[in-house]
């Protein structure tokens, strides 16, 4: 597992993903659109952040690509050229409520885009792929925490998309031999986090003194899960000894907070003290996520070791010392 390429590097996942890539020796080839979902200028900050990775002794070999999953000949022209060995596929439209304004983009980037990333999997000779999938495709509780026998019942377009990929996945390896496998992420958070999700949009509102806006009662909870554990378990699939056999399985941190309650820490962390303003509830919101990780433990070995407070700690850091992220963030 040498060679790889990698789906939306220039996102937040992905360009963490590259860079702790790079900085273990592999050569790693980046396919992004720069899709405007969210200001551009974040992707090419992310971009830069994987150029200095790049560049440190030990490194491997970094392309980078302007390429478009929806484009099934263009990704086959890349395929061909670099020859991965593994692909990990983390473009997507992200973004439950843009896919309540537009269920079409995300079908046509989060499926469309994986069959593409698939058929060329397949047709290339990849030796496995990774597919990141999302807490999303469970929508509505039966019972928490959510294991991978929860029914899948997504409350959003997005979620749907994300379940379609991850079914066509599963297929791809049962029908073609194509070793996949999907990881469904619980919230991640981090430094250089996207700009549309709760722990910016609060932490920026709080710094400036103004208040938080909560959909709903704030009682919802979700399972956040700090970027650098994310990463770790997708470094462990390049164990060459794993047999992926198209699964599924969850990668979150195992713990949930209410959005009261990451408000609070937040308040605590910024040494600030502002009442939030409660709006209606955003449609195709889940109500709660929570994740049983014992499958990825006993899998690949995954073992969150990033608290809460460690994690949106480091957050703070970055995002006091990045004034344009703060700027951009919605
Ligand atoms: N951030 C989270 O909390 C979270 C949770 C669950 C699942 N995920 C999944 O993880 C993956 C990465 O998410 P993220 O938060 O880093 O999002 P992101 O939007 O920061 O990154 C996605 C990247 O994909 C690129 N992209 C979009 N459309 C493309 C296309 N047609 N062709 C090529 N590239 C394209 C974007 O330009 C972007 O750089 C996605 O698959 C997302 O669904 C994220």
């Amino acid at each position: 597992m040498e060679r790889v390429l990698l789906t939306g590097g220039a996102g937040f996942i992905g360009s963490h993903l590259a860079e702790r890539l790079l900085r273990g020796g592999l050569d790693v080839v980046v396919v992004d659109n720069l899709d405007p979902y969210y200001d551009v200028r974040l992707k090419r900050k992310n971009l830069m952040a994987v150029e200095d990775a790049a560049r440190a002794d030990g490194s491997g070999d970094y392309t980078y690509v302007d390429g478009d999953v929806t484009d099934l000949e263009g990704l086959r022209a890349i395929a061909q050229k670099h020859r991965p060995d593994i692909i990990y596929h983390e473009a997507a439209q992200a973004g439950v409520r843009a896919s309540v304004e537009d269920p079409f983009k995300p079908n046509r980037v989060n499926v469309e885009g994986t069959l593409n990333v698939l058929v060329v999997a397949r047709d290339t000779g990849v030796k496995r792929l990774v597919n990141a999938s999302s807490s999303s495709v469970y929508g509505t509780v039966e019972y928490l925490p959510f294991d991978e026998h929860h029914p899948t019942k997504p409350v959003s377009p997005y979620g749907v998309s994300k379940l379609a990929a991850e079914q066509y996945c599963r297929v791809f390896c049962e029908i073609y031999g194509l070793p996949t496998i999907s990881l469904r992420y619980f919230t991640v958070y981090g430094p250089r986090m996207r700009p549309d999700l709760a722990v910016p949009r609060f932490t920026k509102r709080l710094l400036a003194g103004q208040a938080p806006v909560i959909f709903g009662d704030g009682e919802q909870t979700r399972d956040y899960t700090y970027i650098a554990d994310i990463v770790e378990a997708n470094v462990a699939l390049l164990d060459p000894q794993l047999e992926l056999e198209g699964q599924s399985i969850n990668v979150g941190s195992s713990s949930r907070i209410s959005i009261n309650q990451l408000l609070d820490v937040l308040l605590g962390l910024t040494d600030t003290e502002v009442e939030a303003v409660y709006q209606a509830r955003a449609v195709g919101d889940a109500r709660d996520t929570w994740a049983a990780i014992d499958e990825a433990e006993r899998l690949i070995g995954y073992t969150p070791s990033t608290t809460l407070e460690q994690g949106l700690g480091r957050f703070l850091e970055w995002f006091r010392g990045d004034p344009e992220a703060q700027e951009l963030t919605l």
